[in-house]
């Protein structure tokens, strides 16, 4: 049975604009983040306090984060990959962070310059920050359906990795379909593996939309009863290191094809789009949604 209610976490303002690869400016994505603010989301993912030489796309972190107008009862997340960046956050007012690790060794070197457990250690002392700051933790794993560098990946260790980032006390999971490599057969297989570990109230998923298969995907998704799910606006997105991988699902498709089935999501469709419209014309690029290229030839 489907979910009477999904949780969509906006993460277009960050994974959409990290692959930029000219420099956004900072007001487009404080007005951006605006924009969404009033679509009826209840997360939206701000920007990321990772190193600006890794990313130099996120180095206005802390003026986002201070420019934005943060309206009651929405979150707005941040990416923190370690200490540093933990407290570089919640001196520029950040509420809540996520911490992100992978299923693939070779992606976390690539990506966080580090080992899957040394990445665990270096998490282990956001988390204890964290508590003491009473700020919750989202976790990502990446490359849940498979890896840029080492191609397959075990669903027992996508288990094994969402088993600890839980138990350390993310309070939610994000399972990331890096390159949307996955099908709704690995989605299934994935999730079967991981729910053994994590309870499914406190998973979400994360398709990049690389192979066109992320909606199917979050049909499985739903169908095993996963609530929340990570999208961006205009389908922007990558990762940069993930050489190829193209957008999130859009937003928009996803509220589409959501509200078909009848599950509320208290997203304005509408403003959704007009949000997608905004940014695309700023970025000078044609939107990837579906919906939206239906609706307005964009
Ligand atoms: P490193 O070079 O190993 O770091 O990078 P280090 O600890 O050795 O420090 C080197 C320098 O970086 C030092 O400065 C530090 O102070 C500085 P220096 O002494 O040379 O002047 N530094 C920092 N500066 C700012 N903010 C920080 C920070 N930490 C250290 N937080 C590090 C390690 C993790 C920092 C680096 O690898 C990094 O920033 N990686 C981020 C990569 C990234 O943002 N990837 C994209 C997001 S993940 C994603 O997109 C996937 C996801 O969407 C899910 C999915 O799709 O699967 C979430
Ligand atoms: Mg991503």
């Amino acid at each position: 049975a489907f979910p009477k209610r999904v949780k969509v976490v906006e993460v277009g303002p960050r994974d959409g604009l990290q692959n930029e690869k000219n420099v956004v400016p900072t007001a487009v994505k404080i007005n951006l983040i605006n924009m969404l603010s009033e679509t009826g989301l209840q997360v939206i993912e701000a920007t990321s306090f990772v190193s600006p030489k890794w990313v130099p796309q996120m180095a206005d972190h802390t003026e986002v984060m201070q420019g934005i107008n943060k309206l009651p009862g929405i979150s707005y997340p941040v990416l923190t990959p370690n200490l540093k960046g933990f407290q570089a956050a919640v001196a520029a007012g950040a509420k809540e962070v996520s911490i992100f690790g992978a299923a693939s060794e070779l992606f976390t070197k690539k990506n966080i310059n580090c080992s899957i457990e040394e990445s665990l250690e270096r998490f282990d002392e956001v988390m204890a920050a964290a508590r003491a700051a009473s700020i919750p933790v989202r976790g990502y794993v990446s490359c849940v359906l498979g890896c840029p560098y080492e191609g397959k990946i075990s669903a027992a260790k996508v288990a094994e990795v969402s088993k600890k980032m839980y138990s350390m006390g993310c309070y939610e999971i994000s399972l990331g379909d890096t390159i949307g490599i996955g099908t709704p057969g690995s989605m299934k297989e994935m999730l079967t593996a991981v729910m053994k570990e994590v309870p499914v109230g406190a998973l979400a998923v994360h398709c990049h939309d690389t192979y066109g298969q992320a909606l199917a995907n979050i049909l499985v998704a739903l169908q095993m009863g996963v609530s929340v799910v990570d999208a961006s606006v205009a389908g922007l997105g990558g990762c940069p290191y993930a050489q190829g991988a193209s957008g999130n699902v859009a937003t928009e498709d996803l509220v589409y094809m959501l509200n078909g089935l009848g599950i509320h999501t208290g997203v304005d469709l509408q403003k959704l789009m007009d949000t997608g419209t905004f940014i695309c014309n700023a970025l000078n690029r044609r939107t990837n949604s579906k919906v939206s290229q239906a609706s307005c030839r964009l």
